[in-house]
């Protein structure tokens, strides 16, 4: 337990510095806090306010589905991470937010017969209850599409365009007359160009795995409408990743000692070894998509909206300054601060886009960058299947809490089986009673 002592590892060597002289008076004064025990309420520790400033997120969850008991996982490891963190003293900002662009999102809005801007509400109105429920405590919730984030990703693609990093190009795609618009990969379906397995998506094959474009694809068909697509070209507009200075950066950034966990600097190490060429493997990501798009524009380019994965991290700043706006604290002076550090809790599946992506985003566009990525693997039951709703395996977590279940025993279950890895957990019923019980 952190109280052990009393005192944490940190303030004692604060304490330490500001007792070795004038040198050192950089050091906030020692400050002193007494807290409870969470063990045993009548223990009494004195604790050492420091002042460090944290930002923290969890991944934003796309606001076409309610939370399912991973979201839920991601919640609980990062809130006692950031409890921890302010019984040490230190000044923290929790946020979350729904990532609400997106094809997907659009098109689901349009089945439901709603604006995508409905659409996205009524998820988010339905958040409360699952975080209140499980006890989880963000200072804020908000949304990738508040006016916050339209600002923010306008004026970082700005800067990153001043800085010569952005790029077009024309680029042809599949785009599906009957409903007037560009398809995205999974809305393309055909006969697999290796098997020939019929309905399979424009990106891989569900029958033999083989992965291809689209464009592949024999006899592709639109998803959406059944209408045969026809190839398109359209101006594109790319984040230069392949600039030399990007992986200068990177490469650098990604190894700085307590950046990333080992398993997942091995992970992205493979993008920076020169191609047989020389050249960087890291190529210019697409970041535009063309109108009717459920998202953010272009500056300067008509009918042209940001990728969602542009937005989405972005999308952690935004709800901090929208938070700041709340309290009455001032965002550019926060996030001037060379102090403040940042951290993101996330699964393995966005790796790339917290540590190659959204670094060079911030790093190119002159603001701070993430001091830790902090990546946990996935949660599965009954012994490694993969949650699925369809089949009937997912555990829903408002149904949890409807039976009368303690929040406190599925958050004391997840901690004491989560680590600093990213391996995959199981959640399986017998052990949970067994844990729970013990
Ligand atoms: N919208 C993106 C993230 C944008 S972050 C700027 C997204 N959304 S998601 O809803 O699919 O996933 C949100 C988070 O939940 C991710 O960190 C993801 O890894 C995590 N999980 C999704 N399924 C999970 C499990 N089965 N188990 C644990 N975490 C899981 O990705
Ligand atoms: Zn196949």
């Amino acid at each position: 337990m952190v109280l052990l002592g009393g005192v944490c590892d940190r303030g004692r060597a604060r304490h330490a510095a500001a007792a070795a002289g004038p040198k050192m008076q950089g050091f906030p004064a020692r400050r002193e806090g007494v807290i409870e025990c969470l063990l045993c309420p009548t223990t009494k520790a004195i604790f050492c306010m420091s002042d460090r400033k944290l930002f923290v997120t969890t991944a934003l969850p796309y606001a076409n589905g309610n939370f399912h008991i991973g979201h839920i996982m991601e919640y609980i490891q990062a809130d006692i991470w950031v409890r921890m963190q302010r019984m040490h003293g230190h000044e923290v900002y929790f946020v979350g937010a729904d990532d609400a662009h997106g094809a997907p999102i659009m098109i689901a809005a349009e089945k439901a017969g709603k604006t995508p801007q409905q659409f996205v509400a009524e998820i988010a109105a339905g958040r409360k209850q699952y975080l209140d429920g499980f006890h989880i405590a963000f200072d804020n919730w908000h949304s990738t599409d508040g006016p916050e984030n339209h600002a923010l990703a306008q004026a970082i693609y700005r800067d990153l365009r001043a800085n010569g990093l952005i790029v077009t190009k024309t680029i042809e795609q599949f785009f599906d007359p009957q409903k007037g618009m560009f398809l995205p990969d999974r809305f393309i379906k055909g006969e697999c160009p290796k098997c020939g397995a019929q309905d399979q998506y424009g990106d891989s094959c569900e029958a033999c795995g083989a992965v291809y474009a689209p464009t592949e694809l024999k006899n592709p068909y639109s998803a959406l409408s059944g209408a045969t697509p026809v190839l398109k070209s359209s101006e594109h507009y790319f984040f230069k990743l392949s600039d030399p200075r990007c992986s200068a950066f990177l490469e650098a950034w990604t190894s700085e000692p307590g950046r990333l966990q080992p398993e997942v600097l091995n992970k992205i190490r493979e993008w920076f070894v020169p191609d047989e060429e020389g050249k960087s493997r890291l190529a210019d990501w697409d970041i535009s998509r063309d109108a009717p798009y459920f998202g953010i524009e272009i500056p300067d380019a008509p009918g042209k909206y940001f990728y969602v994965w542009l937005d989405a991290p972005i999308g952690y700043l935004a709800s901090l300054k929208n938070y700041f706006g709340k309290i009455g604290k001032d965002y550019d002076a926060f996030m001037a601060d060379p102090e403040v550090e940042q951290y993101h809790f996330i699964g393995k599946d966005i790796i790339y886009f917290h540590t190659l992506f959204w670094p060079a985003t911030l790093h190119f566009s002159g603001r701070k960058t993430p001091t830790k990525v902090f990546v946990h693997g996935f949660l599965t039951v009954n012994n490694g299947e993969k949650m699925s709703k369809s089949r009937g395996t997912g555990l829903d977590p408002l149904k949890y809490l409807q039976l009368g279940m303690n929040p406190e025993w599925l958050r004391y279950y997840l901690a004491a089986k989560l680590s600093s890895r990213n391996e995959d957990i199981d959640f399986n019923a017998d052990d949970f009673m067994a844990r729970v019980n013990a």
